[in-house]
């Protein structure tokens, strides 16, 4: 399973890279204003550490303005995805994109059916947001269940990138549901490194080792 960091921060993303357990990042219009920062810079400076896979999210509302935003996106670096929304126009869009050889992230997707368009149309990966689903009072997991299924049933290449992540529990059950991504926050994906027994097993074996005779 690969693990994604959600974020447009390069510090977190450089700390996580030097880990080793750092697969992509995925970035939005959100993410990338809060850092208050030029987006291609980033861009630059995420692929320059080596992450394969570095997802850049298109703001043109028409099929046409997608393509230029897209076009002029994956050729920043050849780690570029480009995120395109899940609309008609988005559909359209990554059809053409998908046919030049870009590699598509369609993203806002809340349901199945709109999960199977995007592989129709050739998506490299779809990305369900279930958290939003979550505080909407339905479970996310179900989703990617869902999905996970169709796409089994029909060979589809396209990747499952669990998106809205919150918490740890999420991304196990992704795991065991079989989706091939989960993109999360920094402070998520912190978390599952941590076990409060490692803390206490790691303080007894080094207080212990101090009353091992020396020289
Ligand atoms: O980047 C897409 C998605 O992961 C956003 O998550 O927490 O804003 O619902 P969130």
């Amino acid at each position: 399973m690969k693990l994604f960091l959600d974020t447009a921060s390069v510090p977190d993303i450089r700390t996580m890279w030097e880990t080793g357990i750092l697969d992509g990042v995925t970035t939005n219009p959100t993410l990338v204003a809060k850092e208050g920062r030029k987006f291609e810079e980033v861009l630059r400076e995420v692929c320059a550490l080596g992450v394969p896979s570095v997802s850049a999210e298109v703001v043109g509302t028409t099929t046409e303005a997608m393509l230029v935003e897209g076009r002029h996106l994956r050729q920043i670096h050849p780690s570029i995805y480009v995120k395109v929304p899940m609309t008609a126009a988005g559909l359209k869009a990554t059809k053409v994109l998908a046919s030049e050889g870009t590699r598509v992230n369609m993203t806002l997707v809340f349901s199945a059916n709109q999960a199977l368009l995007a592989a129709k149309v050739g998506a490299a990966y779809v990305s369900p947001f279930i958290g939003r689903l979550d505080d909407n009072g339905q479970d996310g997991m179900e989703l990617i269940e869902d999905i996970v299924e169709i796409y089994q049933n029909y060979e589809y290449p396209t990747e499952v990138l669990v998106a809205s992540v919150r918490h740890p529990v999420h991304v196990l059950q992704a795991a065991k549901i079989g989706a091939d991504i989960a993109t999360m926050p920094f402070a998520v994906m912190d978390k599952l490194v941590h076990h409060p027994l490692t803390d206490l097993g790691l303080a007894q074996f080094l207080k212990d080792w101090e009353k091992v005779p020396k020289g």
